[in-house]
C-alpha cells in the first residue's frame, strides 16, 4: 500500500513540472488535491477499508504525500505568477534606450589642449608648478619688493604673510629657470591662478593662465611676435593680425600687451572689440635682466621673453562666449555644448 503512495508521487511530480500556466496548475490541483475527487484525498478516505496493521503507515504515508503536493503546488504557483514578457507586454523592445549620459573635458581643458598642441608645434613643452605659492616667487624675485606699487596690479589672497594663492603663473619662470640651469628654456607653464576681485563678466577670482618662457642666446623681441603670430593664426585663422602695444610689467623689459584683429568684424569693430577693431590676447615682453639673475641665467649672456595668456580668453574669443562666469558655475546647460 506505501508503495501506492509513492508511485501517486510520482506521477503528481512529474504532472506538476508539466503544468505550464496557471491555468494548467489549477487542472492539477483539482485532479490531486481536489476535495471532492482528488488522488490523495481518495487514498486518504480508503483508509477505513484497510486492515488494521496497515492503517497507520499507510495514513501517515498519505498524510505527509498530501502536505508534499500541497507545498508544491504553492511553489509552482508562485514561479507561475512572475511577470513574463510575453504575459504582460509590459516592455516594448522597440522603444529607444535611455541615453547615457557621456562625460565630457571641460571648455578650459579643451582649449589648453589646443594650446599645447600649437605650442608643442614651436618646441615648447609643458611644465607645471604650485598654486600655492611663496609671496617671495609671486612677487619679490619677479622685481617686486613688498611696498612696491605694482603689487596692486594683482588683488592677492594671502594664506600667510609669506604664502599667497599665485596671482599669475610667472613664479613659475623662476622656478623652470632654477631646474634648468642655464640649459636653452621653451616651455609653457599652465594653471589655475587666484585673484581677490569681484566676480564680473570680465573676470574671475579663479582662472587659468599660460605662461610661457623662451630662454637662451639670442632671443629677441622678433622671437616673440613671431610666437605670438603663429599662435593667433593656427588658434583663431590663417589671416589673423598680430600687434604690439607698449605696457608695463615689473618683470619684463619692454613689456608689451598682444593684440590680435578682431575675429568677429576682422577689424571693422564690433561689439566684441568695443569698436576698436583688436581685442587683447596677452601680456608679454622681455624676461627683465634681474629676473634672468634670479633664475640663475647671466643677463649678459643669455636673453628671453614671457607672455602670459589666459585659455578662458581665447576661449571667449573663440567660440564668442560673453561671460566669464560661465566658465565655472557648473552650468550642465552651458558646459554641454562643447565637445
Ligand atoms: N603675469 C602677467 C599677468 O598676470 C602677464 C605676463 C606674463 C606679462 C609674462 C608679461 C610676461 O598679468
Amino acid at each position: 500500500m506505501v508503495e501506492k503512495v509513492q508511485m501517486l508521487k510520482e506521477e503528481a511530480m512529474q504532472a506538476l513540472q508539466a503544468a505550464s500556466n496557471l491555468p494548467e496548475l489549477d487542472d492539477w490541483r483539482v485532479k490531486y488535491l481536489g476535495r471532492k475527487g482528488g488522488a490523495v484525498t481518495q487514498l486518504l478516505r480508503s483508509i477505513p477499508e484497510l486492515p488494521a496493521e496497515e492503517r497507520p503507515a499507510f495514513g501517515q504515508a498519505a498524510n505527509e504525500l498530501k502536505g508534499f503536493l500541497q507545498e508544491r503546488y504553492e511553489a509552482r504557483h508562485a514561479e507561475l505568477s512572475r511577470p513574463t514578457v510575453e504575459m504582460t507586454e509590459a516592455i516594448d523592445v522597440t522603444l529607444p534606450g535611455r541615453p547615457v549620459n557621456l562625460g565630457r573635458l571641460h571648455l578650459t581643458i579643451q582649449t589648453l589642449r589646443e594650446m599645447y598642441a600649437i605650442f608643442g608645434q614651436m618646441g615648447f613643452q609643458v611644465e607645471e608648478w604650485p598654486e600655492v605659492e611663496t609671496d617671495l616667487l609671486n612677487f619679490e624675485l619677479l622685481n617686486m619688493p613688498p611696498h612696491h606699487p605694482a603689487r596692486d596690479m594683482w588683488d592677492t589672497f594671502y594664506v600667510n604673510p609669506k604664502v599667497v594663492l599665485r596671482t599669475h603663473t610667472s613664479p613659475g619662470q623662476i622656478r623652470s629657470m632654477r631646474k634648468h640651469c642655464s640649459d636653452p628654456i621653451r616651455i609653457i607653464l599652465p594653471g589655475k591662478c587666484y585673484r581677490y576681485e569681484a566676480v564680473t563678466a570680465r573676470s574671475e577670482f579663479m582662472f587659468y593662465q599660460v605662461e610661457g618662457l623662451a630662454v637662451g642666446r639670442r632671443i629677441t623681441l622678433a622671437d616673440l611676435k613671431g610666437t605670438m603670430v603663429d599662435f593667433a593664426r593656427q588658434m583663431f585663422g590663417a589671416d589673423r593680425e598680430v600687434r604690439f602695444r607698449c605696457s608695463y610689467f615689473p618683470f619684463t623689459e619692454p613689456s608689451v600687451e598682444v593684440d590680435m584683429d578682431c575675429i568677429i568684424c576682422g577689424g571693422e569693430g564690433c561689439r566684441v572689440c568695443k569698436h576698436t577693431g583688436w581685442v587683447e590676447i596677452c601680456g608679454a615682453g622681455m624676461v627683465h635682466p634681474q629676473v634672468l639673475s634670479n633664475g640663475g641665467y647671466d643677463p649678459d649672456v643669455y636673453s628671453g621673453f614671457a607672455f602670459g595668456m589666459g585659455p578662458e580668453r581665447v576661449a571667449m574669443l573663440k567660440h564668442d562666449i560673453d561671460d566669464i562666469r560661465y566658465f565655472y558655475s557648473n552650468d550642465l546647460r552651458f558646459l554641454k555644448q562643447f565637445g
